[in-house]
């Protein structure tokens, strides 16, 4: 059954109408037909109907909206004391109140929704973190525990090697072995840096020639590939501190990404810039570029498009630059090569 739906306007004019048109009959009645001591009389019970109206309006209006704000406001007080599970009883009226009460219960129940949906995230999140530090305290662990084995086998390479006859096939096998040795090895460090990070040790040094030693370092695999790998030197740059260990990695790892990214004779360029409060300098490569949709993922742990990669060089990279108070950022363009800047302070972060 459809009810009829009276809005407020009518609700409220309905009742001053009948009053007015009361007391226009009256009028009429008493001044065409009646006598003056009638007249008085009828005066008195016109003004008496009148205030009967008004006051059964008055009782109405209490009933019909006083009660609901009140309702409402002890709703909204319970809501501030953190209980969502309240509704209104008057959401099922046919009018603007019942609107009200139904938006009303609509917000709570969203609100409830909202909460229940942070709380269940907020859990995910505890029991993540909690995943994370145990799988780090068991990463630190299993790396000391394969360094000590993997220092042996590189020994026992090392006397095997000097005992074999010169034309032996199995040295070809040997520098294998050792060339795995070496790459397990780097995978183990790094994994323990993650696992465990040093802070950075703070001392008064050139970027510059941190940035010139890093590039001898990776000069070899640039001549290989005919890359040509050229750092640019600038006067503005000042002496900073930084740990100039922890900062000649992740700047090896840069230039070593810049030239395996590069195709046979590209370019990888080393520059710098100052402003008033930081020094950055930025390795540019002509090379393949990064997709748009890997580019999200190339600072989490393990992810690596090489074959022979650990994953680790940029995330390790990212959380020095975080230790020194500095970031990393990276631009790409797909095909055209790949940016990437070290943003170091020119004050050391405190403590
Ligand atoms: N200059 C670059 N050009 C194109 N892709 C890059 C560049 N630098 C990084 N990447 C992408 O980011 C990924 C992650 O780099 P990251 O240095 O963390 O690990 P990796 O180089 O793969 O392994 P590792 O550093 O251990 O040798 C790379 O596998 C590559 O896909
Ligand atoms: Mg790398």
């Amino acid at each position: 059954m459809t009810r009829v739906r009276l809005n407020w306007q009518i609700k409220t004019l309905l009742p001053v109408a009948l009053v007015l048109l009361n007391g226009l009959l009256l009028f009429v009645l008493v001044t065409l037909t009646l006598q003056d001591p009638l007249r008085n009389r009828v005066l008195a019970v016109a003004v008496a109907g009148a205030v009967a109206i008004c006051a059964v309006l008055f009782m109405v209006l209490a009933v019909m909206i006083h009660r609901p704000v009140l309702e409402l406001q002890n709703k909204i007080a319970r809501v501030r004391s953190g209980d969502l599970f309240v509704n209104v009883d008057f959401a099922d009226r046919n009018d603007e109140i019942g609107d009200l009460g139904r938006h009303f219960n609509e917000m709570v129940q969203q609100l409830r929704e909202s909460r229940e949906e942070i709380e269940r995230l907020h859990r995910t999140q505890m029991s993540r973190a909690e995943h994370l530090a145990t799988l780090g305290e068991m990463a630190a662990g299993l790396a000391h525990e394969i360094r000590n084995p993997l220092a042996g086998i590189a020994g026992v390479m090392e006397i095997v090697g000097r005992d074999l006859p010169p034309n032996s096939p199995a040295i070809g096998v040997l520098g294998e072995v050792r060339h795995e040795v070496v790459h397990i090895n780097k995978i183990v460090s790094e994994l323990l840096e993650i696992a465990r990070p040093k802070p950075p040790v703070y001392r008064l040094a050139d970027l510059m020639a941190v940035a010139e030693h890093a590039a001898l370092f990776a000069r070899d695999q640039a001549s290989a590939r005919h890359v040509i790998l050229e750092v640019i030197k600038s006067d503005s740059v000042p002496k900073l501190e930084f740990d100039s260990g922890q900062i000649h990695q992740v700047l090896l790892n840069l230039l070593l990404n810049a030239v395996q990214a590069c195709p046979e004779e590209g370019f990888v360029r080393v520059d710098f810039s100052t402003d008033e409060k930081t020094v950055s300098v930025t390795v540019a490569d002509t090379g393949s570029g990064i997709p748009p949709e890997v580019l999200p993922n190339i600072f989490r742990p393990f992810f690596t498009t090489k074959g022979n990669g650990t994953g680790l060089g940029l995330s390790l990279a990212r959380r020095i630059m975080e230790d020194h108070g500095g970031r990393i950022e990276v631009t790409s363009e797909q095909g055209e090569g790949s940016k990437f800047t070290l943003i170091l302070p020119k004050n050391r972060p405190t403590e």
